[in-house]
């Protein structure tokens, strides 16, 4: 089902609008219409994050799995988030690293409960929570 489309007129100052458009080029946007879509949805999304919605959202992290306990604490930290968890991957990215990708579906507090007790875990060297939506609000 294709969804209706609508339109409404923007004005902005000159100089805002030509440095919008320098932005769309440089991020290669097909036109005003797709690079606005495209920050109202961000926007939606941080409202919902903001908020504590429903969210979804990928947490990656990088350790050495050498390192003493961490794969204790990452696999500890995992069990008590299960119902959160979607899926976990790991990826062996050489001897020591491991990239460990966790994707996550629940209440945004708790989504960055995980990412925050998962991060924070000595031995994780670097951790991101890559902040998204379930799709219904935008
Ligand atoms: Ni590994």
């Amino acid at each position: 089902m294709k969804a209706e489309l609508v339109r409404f007129g923007v004005s902005l100052e000159k100089q805002l609008r030509d440095n919008f458009d320098t932005l769309i080029r440089e991020r290669k946007y097909t036109n005003r219409s797709e690079a606005l879509r495209d920050l109202i949805r961000r926007a939606l999304v941080q409202r919902t994050w903001g908020k504590g919605g429903d969210v979804a959202g990928a947490i990656t992290l990088i350790y050495d799995h050498h390192h003493r306990d961490v794969l204790t604490n990452v696999t500890d930290i995992q069990h008590d988030f299960q119902k959160i968890i979607v899926s976990t991957q790991h990826i062996h990215l050489d001897h020591n690293n491991c990239l460990e990708i966790i994707a996550t579906r629940g209440k945004a507090e708790e989504v960055q409960q995980l990412a925050d007790a998962l991060t924070s875990i000595k031995g994780v060297r670097h951790g991101t929570l890559g902040m998204s939506s379930t799709g219904r609000e935008i």
